[in-house]
């Protein structure tokens, strides 16, 4: 059953896609595990596509994959960048505008997952369970489910609890759209009694001169949890964890561990 979610949602990616897609052109370090972890699975259904960073190494190997998201703009960017791949590619991946807290698609998949820590925009434990228990009626019978999620170490290690009101270079890359240097500065605000992280992301563009020509703000909202309350939100949904990994491994998951990645299956 699902229930109506929350009016609060993740607000940077459905109006700036291009910020990014510039902001992660390179990041790869979660492909190879997926594409191990989809060995034998002949659909997939991926919750929050984004502009396809692991849909289009998962079609390349062969797979079909079935996206959705609740941003047309990021949708829309991904059908754009679609139309520069052989038809064998475009042609294996759908996709569809949809909030994974609430939705029906008709049909069930042997793959589903939240890849690239997209459970934490899910802003309250209502929006969370709902979503679980969305997934769990899309999963085929003898199905998967895998969900990554950072760590409260790497939430701590990276700053985002902390509360210090220092502004932070996160990044710093060449953009792919406007061939200029940008750079990416946060500042956090972490509030322990709702687990909500609210973050200001300053996007900075610069001249070939090195001055300062635009900048751009966005509200980064997101909610972290320990490992153990995250097990219980699955338990609530009828979902118990079959393994679980500390990094894009398959290494052990312990107390040094940046990530947890769970492979679910239903109860
Ligand atoms: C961090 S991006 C990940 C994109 C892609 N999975 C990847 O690995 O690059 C998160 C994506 O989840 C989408 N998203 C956030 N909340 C959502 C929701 N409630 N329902 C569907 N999509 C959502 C955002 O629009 C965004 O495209």
């Amino acid at each position: 059953m699902n229930t109506t979610p929350t009016k609060d949602v993740f607000p940077e990616v459905p109006e700036k896609p291009i910020l990014y897609d510039g902001l992660y052109q390179h990041t790869d370090k979660d492909v190879e595990m997926y594409l191990k972890l989809t060995e034998g699975h002949d659909t997939i259904l991926e919750c929050g596509i984004g502009t396809g960073r692991l849909a289009i190494p998962w079609a390349k190997a062969g797979k079909s994959v079935y996206g959705i998201d609740y941003s047309a703009s990021m949708l829309e960017e991904f059908k754009e960048k679609l139309t520069n791949f052989p038809s064998e590619i475009s042609e294996s991946i759908e996709m569809q505008k949809a909030d994974m807290r609430s939705f029906d698609l008709g049909r069930k998949f042997s793959f589903v997952c939240i890849p690239f820590a997209s459970f934490v925009y899910l802003l309250t434990p209502e929006d969370q369970k709902s979503c679980l228990r969305a997934l769990r009626q899309h999963v085929a019978e003898g199905g998967t489910i895998v969900i990554d999620l950072p760590t409260w170490r790497e939430a701590t290690e990276e700053h985002w609890l902390s509360n210090d009101g220092i502004m932070r270079l996160e990044k710093e890359y060449l953009d792919q759209y406007s061939g200029k240097t940008k750079q990416m500065w946060t500042t956090t605000k972490f509030d322990p009694s709702t687990q909500l992280l609210r973050q200001n992301r300053y996007y900075r563009t610069y001249d070939v001169s090195g001055l300062l020509e635009e900048e751009e703000v966005v509200l980064w909202k997101s909610r972290f949890f320990l490992f153990g309350e995250f097990k219980l939100l699955l338990e609530a949904c009828g979902l118990r964890i079959e393994k679980l990994y500390g990094d894009f491994h398959f290494g052990p998951f312990d107390k040094d561990s940046d990530v947890m990645v769970a492979v679910i299956k239903p109860v």
